[in-house]
């Protein structure tokens, strides 16, 4: 494995479960940071109720003040962000599935079942307009509220939404609950059950097992990671989630490793101060 790419969500994950509010600008001073790093892709924020997510508010006017469109996802959680997602040309959405029902009404007010009928047709006609699709499939491994998940259950679910044409499966440990063992254990049988999908993974860092998983991953054959700048984020919706595994620590490991990722680790030092700054926090990661 030569070549990782790193989707960073520090302006999503990272900013959508802090106290303070940025404002627009100081978000788009954050995503500048970021690509100053050379990072390909950038989940910048979010279209979802802003009584749900204050931190959230105006993602269309962030969009509009931004340069490179192509590099950016924008998470959706039903139609309506989408409506929103087609209103500012976004080219690739992240939807969300929490796999358990007490999560996935925590989250979204909605059964499993409700959902994945609603991704059917968000999938499809995000595809007819030509928009890239991933889905993340949260509390892959524990729940919050109902404990571990049945690994065959998530594959079940996983093969529901490659039938939908999603273009890409986001197998998420929403709380940091997860540990290496079972890591691999999904991530082999998921790409031996779905040889053509596009997997990615993305891991909070709650027991500092992030990197740990990381690894079980890439020995899964995974070459897609989501991190955060900082080891900022967590879903507002699930108790005991924290930060997740910070970009720093993940660009850190893979270049010792001999791993290109494409990033400047200096430069992302600059982006982490950028958020150190912002959000007034003391950050997570140790790679500085
Ligand atoms: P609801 O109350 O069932 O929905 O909430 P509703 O249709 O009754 O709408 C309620 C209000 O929200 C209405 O406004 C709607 O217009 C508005 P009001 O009439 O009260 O003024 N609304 C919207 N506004 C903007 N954008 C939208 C939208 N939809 C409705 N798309 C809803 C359902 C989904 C809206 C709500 O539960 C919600 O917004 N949840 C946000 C969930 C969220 O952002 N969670 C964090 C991201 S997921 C995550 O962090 C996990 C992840 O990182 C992976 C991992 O770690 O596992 C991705
Ligand atoms: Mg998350």
């Amino acid at each position: 494995m030569d070549n990782i790419i790193i989707n960073e969500v520090g302006p999503r994950d990272g900013l959508q479960n802090i106290n303070k509010v940025l404002s627009v600008d100081e978000r788009l001073m954050l995503i500048r940071s970021l690509e100053e790093t050379g990072i390909e892709s950038i989940e910048i924020g979010s279209f979802v109720s802003h009584k749900a997510v204050p931190a959230m508010t105006n993602t269309g006017e962030l969009i509009n003040k931004l340069r490179n469109i192509d590099k950016y996802s924008v998470l959706i959680p039903n139609k309506k962000g989408l409506d929103k997602a087609k209103i500012h040309r976004v080219k690739e959405i992240c939807t969300v599935l929490c796999v358990t029902d007490s999560m996935n009404r925590k989250n979204i007010n909605q059964t499993v079942n409700e959902t994945l009928n609603d991704l059917k047709s968000i999938l499809g006609d995000s595809s007819k307009n030509g928009i890239r699709t991933k889905c993340y499939v949260s509390v892959a491994f524990h729940c919050p509220y109902e404990g571990k998940v049945d690994s065959t259950y998530v594959e079940d679910i996983v093969g529901q939404l490659l039938d939908y044409k999603v273009d890409e499966v986001v197998i998420a440990d929403t709380i940091g609950a997860a540990n290496p063992k079972e890591v691999s254990t999904l991530m082999t049988s998921l790409r031996s059950a779905y040889k053509e999908a596009v997997f990615s993974c993305h891991f909070h860092d709650t027991q500092a097992l992030g990197l740990a998983n990381v690894y079980s991953s890439l020995e899964a054959g995974i070459n897609k990671f989501d991190s955060c700048i900082g080891g900022l984020g967590g879903c507002p919706f699930a108790p005991n989630s924290s930060g997740n595994l910070a970009t720093e620590d993940l660009v850190g490991m893979l270049e010792l490793m001999n791993i290109t990722t494409g990033i400047n680790l200096d430069k992302l030092l600059v982006a982490r101060e950028v958020a150190s700054e912002l959000t007034n926090l003391a950050l997570k990661g140790r790679m500085y």
